[in-house]
Formats: C-alpha cells, structure tokens, sequence
C-alpha cells in the first residue's frame, strides 16, 4: 500500500491510513474567508457535532433523500445483489455509521470483504468494529482517506467488485469534481466493477426548500456549528446569533446553496486574523445538486461508468443507480 500506514486491529483485517485527515482547518479558514465570496469546504461541517446533526436532519418530516433512499434500496436489493453476483467485495465512499450499507451485506449472496473508506478516523474504526463483530463471516478493512483522492484496494480483494455510494453527496460537488470523482473511483475500483450511486431530484422548488431551511431548526444548527466550531478550534469571537442559515435554491444552476449570512456589518476575528462583514454578505458553505435521471447518466458516462438500470420512487424524489466501470 504505497502512501499508507498499515495497521493491525483485530476484528479488523487492519486498517490502511492514507494520513489525509491533516488538511489544516486553520489555513482553510484564513483563505476562505478572505475570497470575494467567502466560502468554507463542507467537510468541515463534519466534527462531532456536526456530524450528530447531520443523523438528525436525516430523520426531519421536511428531509426526504435518507427516508426515500432507504426504501429504494430496500425495494430493489435483491435485484442489485443479483447485477453484483456472488462473493462480492463493497468498497463504500463515506461510509460514516455504515447504516445503509447492512441491508446490501444481509443480501448479497456470501459477500467477501467490506471496505469503507472515510476520512473520519475515529468514527470510521468503530462502525468498522461493529460490522466486522455482526459479519463475521466478512473481511473488513477500513481506508482511512479523502476518497475524491486516489488510494489502492487491497491486492487480495477480488472481483467482483462493488462500489457503493449513497446518500445525495454527489450531488455536493460540482460537475466537474463530481465527473473527476466517478474517475477516480473507476480506476480505485478497476474494470468490471459496479456502482450503486444515490442521486436526489429535481423537484418542485417547495419540497426542496422545505428540505434545506427545515421548521425546527436543525439544518440550521448544523450550518451555524460551522462557525461554532471555528470559535471552538481556532479562537474565533463569530456571534452565532449576528448569522442566518439560508438554502437557497438556483432552479436555473440545478442547486441548492447552503449560506451563513450576516445579520449586519461587522468585524470577526478567526485563525489570527481579521474579517469584515457587510450587512446581507454570505459564507457559502455547500452546494447540493439536482439531477434528472438523463443528467445522471449523462454524467456517469462522462466518469468512465455505464449505465446497466436506474430505480426512482413513486413520487420521483430520489434515485439509485447500478453503473459499470468500463
Ligand atoms: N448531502 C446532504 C445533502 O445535500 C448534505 C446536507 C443536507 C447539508 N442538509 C444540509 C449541507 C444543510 C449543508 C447544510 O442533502
């Protein structure tokens, strides 16, 4: 495993470290907030907090995609285990609490190893754990790493094999990150292989922004904890109450964009510096695309993958994928 650090943790095959949970939270800071349009990675919406509030927004009335994918899957599991075949290997990209994935391993006929890859060490290790103890009939090997970066199967995981990507997180890049991301996943992954992507709709510009700016106020708390997290890490003195949560919706770019805006001209310190505020100005903190089936092929073809069948549910709200890696 070259750029990995091998380690032993029974009842773990092991896990591979790639080390890419070092990008430095303080330089990101510093430089997006000093862009024309200030902006912050999603990914760092992700701590502990974060995270706990993600689950939650899961399971609003308001938040459709996690409710509607689970029932896709579950409807339609026999017929993707049958499209992957016998003896498969899951690799999953942000496999976080590896919920999703139990009900592809409880049907796929004698599944092989269970790879998930993460960027969350801590959270990766132990859902990693819980499988291995509940499967132990599975290999289990975590990859602790950015998956839009390269990073290298194990020798011994053999066809066929299956990706797995779920939730609406492609819909999180942009085009072009997310055309380089099914590339990067079909050479990970090798000839041959398969995907199960979910992807989220277009829809009706209510049922979305309902989604996104939920009644009880938890995306909300989620988006601002970004800017708890700063004061929390990086010394900042952000006013959470001087921001608004705001998800927009751009019908014409296909998106909804996650916003922090300020309340009223001022001045934050953050990371050891200094920014200004306008009253109305905005930290844009995560896209959320909208496909329509077409888009979504269309993409996937341009990443190196074949569309083999497409599931959407009754209303048209989500959509599951079975691609082949060319
Ligand atoms: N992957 C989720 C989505 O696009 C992420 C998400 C949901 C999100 N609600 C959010 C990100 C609010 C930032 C703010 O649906």
């Amino acid at each position: 495993m070259p750029g990995s650090a091998v380690l032993q943790l029974a009842p773990l095959e092991a896990l591979y470290d790639y080390g890419h949970g070092g990008e430095d939270f303080g330089t990101a800071v510093r430089e997006g907030l000093s862009l024309g349009q200030k902006k912050l990675s999603a990914k760092f919406l992700y701590d502990a907090r974060g995270s706990a509030l993600f689950e939650e927004i899961c399971t609003l009335p308001e938040y459709y995609p996690t409710r509607t994918e689970i029932s896709l899957l579950e409807k339609h599991v026999t017929e993707i285990a049958e499209l992957a075949g016998r003896g498969a290997s899951v690799v999953e990209f942000g496999s976080g609490a590896s919920v999703k994935v139990r009900l592809l391993l409880d049907t796929l006929a004698a599944p092989d190893w269970y790879v998930p890859v993460d960027i969350s060490r801590q959270h990766l290790v132990a859902s990693a754990k819980d499988l291995a103890t509940q499967y132990p009939d599975l290999t289990v090997l975590p990859i602790c790493a950015d998956y839009t970066r390269a990073f290298d199967l194990p020798r011994s995981v053999r066809a066929p094999i299956l990706g797995f990507f779920p939730g609406s997180t492609i819909g999180n890049f942009t085009h072009g990150e997310a055309r380089a991301f099914l590339q990067q996943a079909a050479s990970s992954l090798g000839a041959g292989a398969g995907l199960v992507l979910g992807a989220d709709l277009m829809k009706a510009p209510d049922i979305l922004r309902a989604a996104y700016n939920d009644a009880a106020g938890v995306t909300a708390a989620f988006n601002l904890n970004l800017l708890a997290r700063i004061n929390r890490e990086l010394d900042g003195d952000f006013e959470l109450s001087a921001f608004r949560h705001e998800g927009r919706l751009l019908e014409d770019e296909g998106r909804i964009e996650m916003h922090l805006v300020s309340q009223r001209a001022q001045v934050v310190r953050a990371a050891g510096k200094t920014f200004a505020f306008r009253e109305g100005e905005s930290i844009h903190t995560e896209y959320s695309h909208k496909y329509t089936i077409d888009q979504v092929q269309t993409l996937a073809r341009s990443g190196g993958w074949e569309p083999v069948r497409s599931w959407v549910d009754d209303q048209s709200l989500f959509s599951i994928h079975f691609l082949a890696a060319r």
